[in-house]
């Protein structure tokens, strides 16, 4: 097995640093030049008035941060639903609604009732690893992430390249709507372009968040916190913690700090900050030195300007690379896993086969 682990110790970590091969392998398949293509089945965004999106686990939060995308760049309408929710209410859905799965495995139970709850009323898009999948058969259009067999149960390389998907889905949505200059399309498609490159960058912390996750193993309680489109990454690094180090994390958004968990920071509880130097940055430092100002140990994720202007009294700074802001979520979603990561190894857990959960969640 060390063989299909490709010299890796884990599943989990051979994914994780397959992800600048995987993301470019899909770039390839959905870039030709500065078009971006997908099958004539996808819906001319032109014409959909309202969109909801419906996965769970980490697939559900892949969802949660293209909202930020989808009304940012097309102005439409997104509700980000969990599959065993949604499945159970009664939402509204008109001719209009594009409604949208993703899902890795594409048979976890809950978010295929989920599509047949609503399959004879909407329009139904999937975004799944595997091609020939349940959700993906039952879809109108089904948009294969590439990410190739994903072995590790947290999910890794599978949610940057949903998050790429959802991107392209983004940037073409902001296209049909004539909401999306062709300037900021080129130049982020550009940014996409340099993106694996970017990212094998990102792995070379990989020691020294080692270091880190010597101290994080140590912890009870680990907090999260990201505004704006890096509030569900928060969300997804605390997930992916708990998920296999088994120690309690929780992702908060930025601004929420102060209406709860501020009450739980000391000397104890360390605070990641998932912050790149952009237009919410000095909003999220200011959340983070109210923590320091508690006692709080920080650590601070961020590009170069961002440790330069505001590093100081973090117990530990993770430098990223400079990436156009709307990437940012998929380059830090790297640190975000390799901090799961290394703190699961210093604990000694089963990274690959965390007690109690299972890869494919196929009964509901
Ligand atoms: C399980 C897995 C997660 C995954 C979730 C959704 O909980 O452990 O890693 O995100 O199911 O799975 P799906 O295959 O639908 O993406």
């Amino acid at each position: 097995t060390r063989i299909e682990k490709g010299g890796h110790k884990h599943f989990m970590a051979k994914e994780i640093a397959e992800q600048p091969t995987v993301l470019s392998d899909a770039l390839s398949h959905y870039l030709s030049g500065d078009t971006i293509d997908l099958p004539d089945a996808v819906p001319d965004f032109a014409t959909i008035d309202r969109i909801v999106m419906v996965a769970c686990g980490t697939a559900y939060l892949a969802c949660a941060t293209a909202k930020y995308w989808i009304e940012r760049m097309a102005g439409i309408p997104v509700e980000v639903d969990i599959a065993s929710e949604f499945r159970y209410r009664e939402p509204p859905i008109g001719p209009n609604t594009l409604a949208i799965f993703v899902s890795q495995s594409g048979e976890t139970a809950d978010t295929l009732a989920a599509l047949r709850h609503v399959a004879e009323k909407a329009q139904i898009l999937s975004v799944v690893n595997v091609a020939e999948s349940s959700i993906a058969r039952e879809s109108d259009v089904a948009l294969p992430i590439l990410a190739g067999a994903e072995i590790g149960v947290a999910s890794t390389k599978a949610f940057t390249c949903q998050l790429l998907v959802l991107l392209l889905l983004a940037l073409r949505a902001g296209t049909d709507r004539g909401r999306l200059a062709p300037e900021t399309l080129a130049e982020t498609l550009e940014g996409l372009r340099t993106l694996p490159g970017r990212m094998n960058q990102a792995l070379q912390t990989s020691d020294r968040i080692a270091k880190v996750a010597r101290k994080l193993a140590e912890a009870d309680d680990i907090l999260f916190l990201g505004r704006g489109q890096m509030y569900p990454l928060a969300l997804e690094g605390a997930l992916k913690l708990k998920e296999i180090s088994y120690i309690h994390a929780e992702g908060y958004a930025s601004g929420e700090l102060k209406h709860g968990p501020i009450a739980l920071v000391d000397r104890t509880v360390p605070v990641i900050v998932m912050a790149p130097h952009d237009a919410l940055f000095d909003k999220t430092v200011s959340n983070m030195q109210e923590v320091m100002a508690r006692g709080g140990q920080i650590v601070f994720v961020t590009n170069s300007t961002g440790a330069a202007e505001a590093g100081d009294g973090a117990m530990a700074v993770i430098e990223m690379p400079d990436v156009p802001d709307v990437l940012a979520p998929i380059l830090y979603a790297v640190p975000a896993q390799l901090l799961a990561y290394h703190t699961a190894i210093a604990k000694g857990t089963d990274v690959d086969q965390p007690r109690n959960l299972a890869k494919s969640v196929t009964v509901e």
